[in-house]
């Protein structure tokens, strides 16, 4: 299995290319399901949970061809010959519950393993299921397996969600744009991969409004059209690059970055003493031989601060001058990070779902592992600035949601290799 080697090197200095984002593409896949005309995205990111997700639309009968390197997917469900989201696959990535709205809405019937927990949470998908529910689902959940059906079509209907998530919004919302009559979807999550799906579903014929709002409204229509549409910048991505010139000082060009898809994460950084500035081209992210300050962050969510970046963040704050704060409300498990940042030297303690970090005047190196996606590529930026050198085994957490991570720090003049170990 490989690692990923970090020596620290000081400041770090060029441009980095933000790819399209992971959490906006796994839910644009799905929505070829919807309809039996071709789907298009361009500015797909090449990662391991893309290729996951494109074996589960191919178990399903869908066509999925990569095109341009990888960085255009070009899809087709003509034929759904395959109505079960089968365990193997599934298992493997949550995202791949977002198939059953779509599924179900397009053919009135979907079997879809249930995903289980992960290392971040229990994660259930309670709130995805009622949503279908509300429109005219039946659902059976049975071996490990959720058997749902609509027969005679789902039904367009009010559903307020008891609280904001992502994933269910956005199988609530392809459920509904092939429903019978209006479905009103209240509290609904704001994040820019929604608005990103809504416009890419608007360009297949959905009617829908509200987006980026806490309700949203889908007017259903009999079927949907095929369409071509870029994916969003990956704002996660985004962030974690930007950290990367905060911790190990230097300044850098963040190509294709915007400020709109982290203005609660920009002001924290900016807080902490770090300078973002817009460019023609993207943002700027500065450091020169300033220290950084402690902050107090909460995650929330969108526009809150994104708990996909509080891992990133902890590692910038733990050479912070003062005491931070970290309260992570989305997920009850996400400070496995903390303990790998604590034999790099830092000083943290957790308490339920509060971290409170100590800064030190500089982390070591230390062989660390990574225990989920973003919490391996906050050891990696940890490493930037740590003395000596850091090695971050299980990798295979980060080809899931970074690509190219080790040539994009190299780009930037960080010493950073993989290694097979
Ligand atoms: C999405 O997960 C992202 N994944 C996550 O990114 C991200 O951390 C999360 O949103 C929050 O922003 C994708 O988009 C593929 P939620 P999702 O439903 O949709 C609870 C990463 O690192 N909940 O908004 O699964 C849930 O357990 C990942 O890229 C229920 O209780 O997140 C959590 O505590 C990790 N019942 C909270 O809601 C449900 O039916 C918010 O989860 C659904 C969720």
């Amino acid at each position: 299995m490989d690692s990923i080697v970090v020596t620290g090197n000081g400041p770090l200095n060029g441009q980095i290319p933000i790819a399209g984002a992971k959490n906006a593409c796994l839910t644009l896949m799905p929505a070829t399901l919807l309809s039996d005309e071709p789907l298009t995205l361009t500015n797909a990111p090449r990662l391991s949970d893309i290729r996951t997700m494109t074996t589960l639309l191919q178990s399903l009968g869908a066509e999925v061809s990569t095109l341009n390197d990888g960085k255009v997917l070009a899809m087709s469900s003509h034929d759904l010959n395959n109505l079960t989201a089968d365990y193997d696959i599934v298992r493997k990535m949550r995202a791949s519950i977002l198939v059953l709205g779509p599924m179900l809405a397009r053919a009135g019937a979907a079997v879809v393993s249930l995903p289980g927990g992960c290392a971040i949470g229990a994660r259930p998908v309670d709130l995805h299921l009622k949503a279908l529910e509300a429109m005219g689902a039946d659902l059976d959940l049975r071996d490990g397996y959720v058997h749902a059906s609509a027969r005679g079509g789902l039904k367009g209907a009010v559903f307020e969600f008891p609280f904001v998530s992502v994933g269910a919004t956005e199988n609530a919302v392809m459920a509904a744009t092939l429903a019978k009559g209006t479905t009103v979807l209240k509290n609904v999550a704001r994040e820019p991969e929604i608005v990103d799906l809504v416009d890419c579903l608007r360009r297949m014929g959905a009617q829908i409004e509200g987006e980026g709002t806490d309700t949203i409204t889908v007017q259903g229509v009999d079927r949907l059209s095929g369409a071509t549409h870029p994916v969003v910048t990956d704002r996660i991505e985004l962030g974690t690059y930007m950290l990367a010139p905060a911790i190990a000082g230097g300044e850098v060009e963040l190509l294709g970055g915007r400020r709109d898809l982290l203005q609660a994460f920009i002001e924290k950084l900016e807080e902490a003493g770090v300078s973002v500035t817009d460019t023609e081209n993207g943002l700027k992210v500065t450091r020169n031989g300033n220290g950084i300050h402690a902050v107090d962050v909460t995650t929330e969510p969108f526009p809150g601060f994104p708990t996909d970046l509080q891992a990133q963040m902890m590692a910038l704050l733990t050479t912070a001058e003062g005491v931070s704060v970290l309260e992570e409300r989305i997920f009850e498990n996400r400070f496995m990070h903390a303990p790998e940042l604590m034999r790099m030297g830092a000083q943290i303690d957790v308490q339920g779902g509060t971290a409170k970090v100590t800064g030190v005047s500089s982390l070591r190196g230390a062989p660390v592992m990574a225990t989920d996606l973003r919490a391996s590529v906050s050891l990696i930026l940890a490493g930037l600035a740590a003395e000596g050198e850091t090695r971050v085994s299980r990798v295979y957490h980060l080809d899931r949601g970074y690509e190219q991570v080790e040539e994009k720090l190299r780009a930037v003049g960080a010493l950073v290799e993989r290694v097979a170990a």
